[in-house]
């Protein structure tokens, strides 16, 4: 046996392999405008705004307080309390499932130990000092019976302290310092005449906004308002209001908002996260839901009537998505919301039968006469006259002109059998008393044949789908019937297969436009298109995702949102005929450099050895010192020899050794898991640039192994959990681009690769400007140039303008603290004439505009 100075070894034996380039990809894109495609609907493109993930209470209504009204302490309508039993707290469920349930993994704060509704939720009793004094729930006396409950403050003597109450806001109240916040609230007193005083604190107790004292309370319920300048920013401070003399003071509709709102409209929209959608310069908004307008229960179903009027008569109701809905952004702020960006309205509404995600239930054929007249009523209250019944609320609410709403949805995601009788009776009474709207029905769990009568005027189906279903699905349209009727796609987004929580990746956004495509070029079949869903709370979101994320302060669009916005802001007027002819380069083998690491927890490594073709190009001795290796972050010593990584970040942390040429090698070592918490090791290989593969063993909660490229799972992942703190053999074969993985000598994975290069391009006219449109998209680890034969025009500006949406990794995406990672970059680019070249960035978008006659 050869016997090596393995301290030598490890500082010099990295054979420089030698490197042959292989062939490149090509491509040719034939784009004849003499051959045009159909014509787009203007209004193609929309949205779906949707009270989930807090994206309205807690987000886009810019309302800070959280349980203004005090009517969070109501149980979930519909519900029924099961008292626990041996030890288990009580439930409040609505037939098979609990309230906890029904909104996945979102946290809910409603519920005390034994399971009963607090009386309070996000609101504390402040005492402080010698102050006595309590707080209860009252429902006497109400400001409105459409929310009876209010809070009373008992001050029995404020003393030297402070008695008041606090509110946390939705996940902190956010102030801005030099910002104005406008609040207001209803109280009455009994003993007492104030006074009242207002501030922000933070967590240490002290004033973010300069403070605000108020008189005059009386026996009757008074609204006060007052101004309040923000001194310090903070996004998790708390609202206080403390009284200052003994008494009683009741409060209700305590409410905190920017005083800079979108359109500066009173109870009005956080202009951050509207402006993000008014960017978008969408055709269509389709509201409120989705589920939400089903419900969990036929009693908290989405009525817009109970979201109309002063703000105190709107009826709170809990949503299916865990949370009260205040309905301060009601079916008249969605409607103005809708004028405001200059979208058209598609209103949804509760067709007779709730979410069958949840409990499914049905109104009874015969009681579905307030579910046809909701609808009627709906319309007439967006269109009628100013004379009509519903018209004159809209217009008392300050907006005698009609809304003309032009789009209707009956319901939801329906299901067979249950759901057809009661489409055919709403569209029946609808079509007669309003024949010029259109009625959508979505098919997204129904099948045609299974609707009977009542043809829908537009098809609406639901994609939510991994990266490779969108990208082999751009002709999913091509063979559609066009007699027909014309579809609306309401809900896509990438949601699985991304490797990502968040969604919205470089590589979701690509695959989406892949799709996006399609649509285009089958415009005369699908009408319209929206992504879904739309915001998400950072803090206050469920399983599902959010095309734009926020906190209290701060928000960033995914790069989802900047190729839709791209694809919406550049919608031709009709495409024409574009071919493409790709050949991706020869795919390379797996090369790079070799790694080890840890997901959150501690691990060790030893008798590390890469060989290739017989020759050793590596083989360690830590207890000789660990020269050669590169740590990308993480905690790395000697232990007893072994090389060991003791950091538990919750991210990646890894060391490597060797380059960027090392190929079809083979890697043994022994690795061990430190303790029982968090996950098993990573072996990490292909290390080039920003890519790199990693075996995962024990990853994911030590629940699987699988083989990732980027974070992305590539071949099927193996579930099985490592034992902590024993050594196990392990054994990498790279050969070309299969992957053999082994732990113990048994074979756990046998992977290759395959090719991920996939390039798509369409094109289309812009009447308007007179340009030719191009979108391409190179799902590919490599940069390809591209030439362009333009058919169809006689001139050719000289040069266009260019737009690329890319980034070093498909995993990249925004976030809070890094909001324009990957965001479009603007350019031009030389036409000489008919013909031209491109060179399309690796993992990219780009859209080229040229003017041509
Ligand atoms: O977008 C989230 C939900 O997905 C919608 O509420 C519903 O329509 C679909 O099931």
């Amino acid at each position: 046996m050869l016997k090596f100075n393995t301290f030598a070894i490890s500082c010099l034996l990295f054979f420089q392999l030698p490197v042959t380039p292989l062939p490149a990809a090509s491509l040719t894109i034939n784009i004849n405008a003499a051959q045009p495609g159909p014509r787009l609907n203007p209004g193609m493109y929309g949205i779906f705004l949707e009270e989930i993930n807090h994206g309205v209470d807690g987000g886009l209504y810019a309302e800070m307080i959280r349980n203004r009204g005090f009517e969070d302490a109501k149980p979930p309508e519909g519900f029924t309390f099961r008292p626990g039993n041996g030890g288990r707290p009580g439930r409040w469920m609505a037939g098979q499932y609990d309230a906890e349930s029904f909104a996945g993994s979102i946290r809910l704060d409603y519920f005390n130990p034994d399971g009963t509704m607090k009386d309070f939720p996000y609101w504390s009793l402040i005492k402080d000092g010698a102050a006595q004094g309590s707080m209860n729930l009252d429902t006497n006396n109400p400001l409105d019976p459409a929310g009876p409950r209010s809070l009373r403050l008992e001050i029995d003597d404020p003393g030297s302290g402070r008695l008041g109450i606090a509110n946390e806001g939705f996940f902190g109240v956010g102030v801005a310092a030099g910002k104005k916040y406008n609040l207001s609230f209803w109280a009455r007193g009994e003993g007492s005449s104030g006074p009242l005083t207002a501030s922000v604190e933070n967590s240490a107790g002290t004033p973010c906004v300069v403070p605000v004292t108020l008189n005059g309370v009386t026996g009757q319920w008074t609204q006060f308002h007052a101004a309040m300048t923000a001194t310090q920013t903070d996004a998790k401070a708390r609202f206080v209001l403390t009284a200052g003399a003994r008494g009683k003071v009741w409060f209700d509709m305590v409410s905190l908002f920017p005083a800079d709102t979108f359109k500066n409209r009173p109870n009005g929209l956080r202009p951050d996260l509207a402006q993000f959608l008014a960017d978008l310069k969408p055709g269509f908004v389709r509201f409120p839901g989705g589920c939400v307008i089903e419900g969990g229960t036929i009693e908290t179903a989405f009525n817009w009537k109970d979201s109309i009027g002063p703000l105190p008569g709107r009826r709170e109701q809990f949503g299916p998505w865990g949370y009260r809905e205040t309905h301060g952004m009601g079916m008249f702020e969605y409607l103005q919301f809708c004028e405001d960006i200059g979208a058209a309205p598609l209103y949804v509404g509760f067709a007779g039968e709730t979410c069958h995600f949840r409990d499914v239930k049905d109104v009874p054929m015969d009681e579905m006469g307030w579910v046809t007249t909701n609808f009627l009523d709906a319309i007439q209250f967006a269109n009628g006259p100013a004379t009509s019944p519903w018209g004159k609320l809209r217009a008392g609410q300050g907006h005698p002109e009609s809304f003309n709403l032009k789009l209707v949805e009956v319901g939801n995601e329906g299901q067979a059998r249950t759901f057809p009788p009661r489409y055919q009776l709403v569209h029946a009474a609808l079509k007669s008393q309003y024949p010029d709207i259109s009625y959508i029905n979505d098919f997204s769990f129904i099948r045609r044949n299974q609707m009977g009568a009542e043809p829908a005027d537009i098809e609406d189906n639901h994609y939510y789908q991994n990266p490779e279903w969108f990208m082999n699905n751009t002709h999913l349209y091509d063979n559609r019937d066009r007699n027909l009727p014309p579809v609306y796609d309401g809900e896509v987004a990438v949601t699985s297969g991304d490797n990502s929580n968040e969604h919205g990746t470089l590589l979701d956004a690509l695959s989406e436009g892949a799709f996006l495509m399609g649509l285009e070029r089958n415009a005369d079949a699908v009408k319209m298109v929206s992504y879904a869903p739309l915001l998400a709370n950072v803090s206050g979101r469920t399983d599902w995702h959010g095309m734009i994320y926020f906190d209290s302060l701060h928000s960033c669009a995914t790069v989802s949102y900047y190729l839709w916005k791209i694809f919406g802001l550049n919608r031709p007027d009709y495409t024409v005929a574009a071919d493409i002819d790709y050949h991706p380069g020869e795919l390379a083998a797996i090369t790079g450099a070799v790694g080890v690491g840890t997901w959150n927890n501690s691990a060790e490594f030893k008798d590390i050895r890469i060989e290739k073709d017989g020759q050793l190009l590596y083989a360690s001795d830590f207890t000789k010192g660990t020269a050669g290796w590169k740590t990308e972050g993480g905690n790395w010593s000697v232990v007893d020899g072994a090389y060991r990584q003791r950091n538990s970040d919750p991210n990646g942390l890894l060391s490597y050794i060797g380059d960027e040429t090392w190929s079809n090698c083979t890697i043994t070592l022994k690795a061990r898991k430190v303790g029982v918490r968090g996950e098993g090791f990573l072996i990490a290989f292909g290390k080039k640039g920003g890519d790199k593969y990693w075996w995962n063993v024990g990853g994911y909660g030590n629940s699987q192994h699988d083989v990732e490229l980027n974070q992305t799972i590539i071949g099927r992942p193996v579930r099985s959990a490592l034992e902590p703190d024993r050594w196990y053999d392990v054994k990498i074969v790279l050969q070309d681009r299969r992957i053999q993985c082994f732990l113990d000598d048994k074979q756990i994975h046998d992977i290759s690769v395959p090719a991920q290069d996939r390039f798509f391009a369409n094109a289309g006219r812009d009447e308007a400007s007179g340009e030719l449109v191009i979108k391409a998209i190179n799902v590919s680890p490599n940069p390809v140039s591209g030439t362009l034969h333009v058919a169809g025009f006689s001139q050719f500006a000289s040069q266009g303008d260019l737009t690329v949406l890319a980034s070093a990794r498909l995993a990249d995406n925004n976030t809070l603290s890094d909001p324009q990672k990957v965001i479009p970059v603007n350019g031009r680019i030389t036409i000489p004439g008919d013909t031209f070249t491109c060179d399309f960035p690796a993992n990219s978008l780009t859209l080229i505009r040229l003017k041509t006659k």
